[in-house]
């Protein structure tokens, strides 16, 4: 234990909490790095009725960064001082950095998306589906057009994809016209279909394409039911995982100053989930 008096406090807020991997992944990379008497990182559970005094405790406390999850992502930009532009954009604030009891809240689910996708090739040019039309549709959608691809949003809701496209610039499309989807380059799964179960997918497999790219932002399973099926496709899959990990390794810098040791936080997420 390394903790002491000097110990800076991170944390991720939420309700529920218990679940998260975000203390995993942020406390390897302190470990990995030698920063664990300067940083630590906890979960807390916050009520949405309590959002209000918890900010005024980060205050309080000194507690130096806060990543959000649901349902604190939008409620909780009322209450800052700054928000980055992108974050106003996105509409939602994942996290929050004190500096010295000045609140600046950022996004960085959008680099959860783009990130991993420009590893495997660049998304300028391309042609990009978003299925599903919430907040994780909200981030990637930015990303995308941020990145000069064309964007194409399909939605159960039609009338939701269509508010996301005029927003952030695209075309909108009812599931009934999932056939589309093949003449797709990369398609990002934001829809929650999959999620925990191994028989439900939002794509039937024959609409995929080889060489297509095809990431789920789901993560439990780790391996969907779609990226197993784009597997025999003969797509490129990215596993829900790069996406915790790449929003999670922006949020480690802002925090810390210190650039996230990507390798040992994917090699914990991986453990936890179960990579074989
Ligand atoms: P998040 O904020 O995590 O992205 P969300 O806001 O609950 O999640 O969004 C879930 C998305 O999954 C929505 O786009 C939803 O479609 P609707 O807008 O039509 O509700 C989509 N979704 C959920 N269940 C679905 C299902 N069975 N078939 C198709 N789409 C589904």
């Amino acid at each position: 234990m390394k903790i002491s008096s000097e110990t800076k406090v991170n944390m991720v807020i939420g309700d529920p909490i218990n679940h998260s991997l975000s203390p995993l992944i942020h406390n390897a990379g302190y470990e990995a790095i030698g920063i664990d008497s300067d940083f630590v990182y906890v979960a807390c559970r916050v009520g949405i009725n309590r959002l209000a005094s918890f900010v005024e405790g980060i205050r309080a406390m000194n507690i130096l960064g806060v990543s959000c999850t649901i349902p604190h992502k939008v409620w909780i930009m009322q209450y800052l001082d700054f928000i980055d532009e992108i974050a106003k954009k996105i509409g939602a604030v994942n996290t929050v950095v004190n500096d010295n009891s000045t609140l600046h809240g950022y996004n960085t689910d959008w680099l959860g998306v783009v990130g991993p996708i420009e590893k495997l090739t660049s998304l300028s040019g391309k042609a990009v589906a978003v299925v599903g039309a919430g907040g994780a549709a909200r981030a990637a959608a930015y990303g995308v057009v941020q990145k000069n691809a064309k964007l194409t949003i399909f939605n159960r809701t039609v009338s939701k994809a269509e508010e996301l496209a005029t927003e952030f610039g695209g075309d909108a499309l009812p599931l009934e016209s999932l056939d589309e989807i093949k003449k797709m380059d990369v398609i990002f799964n934001a829809t929650s279909v999959g999620l925990k179960t191994d028989d439900e997918t939002p794509i039937p497999q024959d609409l995929i394409q080889p060489g297509q790219i095809v990431f789920d932002a789901i993560y439990t399973p780790l391996e969907t039911r779609l990226l197993r099926e784009s597997k025999l496709q003969g797509a490129i899959t990215i596993h829900g995982l790069e996406m915790l990990l790449a929003q999670g390794a922006a949020q480690f810098e802002l925090y810390t100053g210190h650039e996230a040791p990507l390798s040992v936080m994917r090699a914990v997420l991986e453990n936890k989930l179960g990579k074989k």
